[in-house]
């Protein structure tokens, strides 16, 4: 085969992604470098962006050295990263300070702030201003670090600092430039007044492109530096959910997905604007243009089974998930003893829109074992899926084809039970982890010229789970019981 390659490039939180994916939409070498995360504070997240850009030149080097004539063919470069995350720049492009991420719950009284002055604007913006927003995070700034808030000439989303290092723009696209608050995401163009709102001006916003635009070429230094062509174009790209979306094909109003990563987010693809703000959903522009989607974010995802893992020192998340499989089989229901737990390890964003909830196990007795404990975590992140699920339809987006994608996705166990508490069919995919950085790489084709065909291809059905109805019958006891728990112990929070 002769036809260009297109390279994707998926900032995720914990690791960033790298794919070589040819024309067909098959994938032919992928590289990831893990990413860690600092957190000074109670509640705060930052990355150094500097680190990112490390990691992306050493994702390069590693898919040189196991593919280089694919690499050699790289045409087009396309983005996707973690969503809502500052990066401050100076006039000179250099960052002013850590990026603050997306799960950085320091701008609540911030985000309070905004909802309370300009209660109008979530319907233009799309969601009720959240403390994990980039809007409430500048505000918070101009507060804290008055200094770093002077020196910003321009306020970037995590993976177009990737961008500004290959081509030297300053560009979002419309699904990132959505989860800042920032963006009228109805009409796809900045918003003033909220811009106004956060202390800055319309000039400190980088230029908006859609997902599927070009937006430069490689820095010749860059392209010499990796041994690239410099007519590599690179596109818009889009933020990790939307990303995610493209490279499964969930591009049409009906098509819906679960991502079971870093946090956990239910996305249903709509063809106009939708959205409920005040039920925690966020309704913003998909990746590719006419296309919108209406989401419920909860904060910790996969994070629950890692955390839980490495509290009871077992070696790994499979450890547990052997443990809970072989002690809580699906086709029993689990005895009523089993714990609840509530995933808000981080706060929550959908339905209770509260960055200070914590979370806990309740009904614990001397008979709780390791297992339970395990099944407890991973029944507790569907039950917040659920509510996130009723809260995505009530704007009246449908759920009609829905995929599990995500780390979390490749556990059969928590497939199944995850249909089994939704009462939704789901299925999975093959490579259904790399679809972020496989749906950077098709809006890197589509800014090539390529047509939207090329979307459908290379997404390959693995597994379907259908709902299994007793235990369903079962879970939906068990999760009236887990709704009480939240307002229960909200006092404490
Ligand atoms: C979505 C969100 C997260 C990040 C994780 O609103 O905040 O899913 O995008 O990467």
């Amino acid at each position: 085969m002769s036809g260009p390659v297109s390279l994707g490039l998926d900032l995720g939180t914990s690791e960033l992604k790298a794919v070589l994916l040819d024309e067909s939409g098959s994938v032919l070498a992928h590289a990831g470098i893990v990413l860690s995360i600092s957190r000074p504070r109670d509640g705060w997240s930052e990355q150094d962006p500097e680190d990112w850009w490390r990691a992306c030149g050493a994702a390069l080097y590693q898919l040189r050295s196991v593919e280089p004539i694919a690499f050699a063919r790289i045409g087009c470069i396309g983005l996707s990263g973690q969503m809502h995350g500052a990066v401050l720049l100076d006039r000179q492009d250099r960052c002013i300070r850590p990026a603050i991420l997306w799960n950085d719950s320091r701008s609540s009284a911030e985000a309070a702030h905004l909802a309370r002055s300009h209660p109008s604007y979530s319907a233009i913006t799309g969601s009720l201003p959240m403390a994990g927003f980039t809007a409430p995070k500048l505000l918070w700034l101009k507060t804290h670090e008055a200094a770093a808030f002077d020196a910003v000439d321009c306020v970037m989303l995590p993976k177009d600092y990737l961008r500004l290092k290959l081509t030297g723009e300053r560009v979002t696209d419309m699904s990132d430039a959505a989860g800042t608050l920032w963006l009228d995401v109805v009409n796809r163009q900045w918003f003033e007044p909220m811009i106004e709102a956060s202390g800055l001006h319309r000039r400190q916003m980088p230029r908006l492109v859609e997902g599927s635009e070009p937006t430069g070429f490689l820095l010749p230094s860059v392209a010499a530096e990796y041994g690239l062509r410099e007519t590599v174009v690179v596109a818009g790209g889009g933020a990790d959910n939307p990303a995610s979306g493209v490279g499964i094909g969930a591009v049409d109003a009906g098509d819906a997905f679960i991502t079971l990563g870093t946090s956990a987010c239910v996305v249903a693809v709509t063809d106009k604007p939708v959205g409920n703000p005040a039920a925690g959903v966020h309704g913003l522009c998909h990746s590719l243009p006419n296309r919108w989607y209406a989401m419920g974010v909860i904060l910790s995802g996969a994070t629950c089974l890692q955390w839980l893992t490495a509290l009871l020192s077992l070696p790994n998340e499979q450890a547990l998930l052997d443990l809970v499989r072989e002690q809580l089989p699906l086709d029993r229901p689990a005895p009523l003893h089993v714990p609840l737990f509530l995933p808000y390890l981080s706060g929550d964003r959908t339905p209770h829109n509260d960055p200070r909830a914590r979370g806990g196990f309740m009904n614990l007795s001397v008979d709780t074992s390791v297992a339970m404990m395990g099944y407890a975590v991973l029944e507790g992140v569907g039950f917040a899926l659920r509510d996130a699920v009723n809260a995505v339809e009530s704007t009246g987006a449908t759920l009609s084809n829905c995929a599990l994608v995500g780390g979390g996705a490749r556990s059969d166990y928590w497939g199944q039970l995850l249909a089994n508490v939704l009462g939704l069919e789901l299925h999975t995919l093959s490579g259904g982890e790399l679809g972020a950085c496989v749906g950077a790489a098709k809006l890197g084709f589509l800014a090539l010229g390529h047509d939207r065909e090329l979307l459908q291809r290379g997404v390959l059905a693995k597994a379907t789970f259908a709902v299994d109805r007793v235990p369903h019958e079962v879970l939906q006891l068990r999760y009236e019981k887990f709704r009480g728990l939240y307002a229960a112990v909200r006092a404490l929070h």
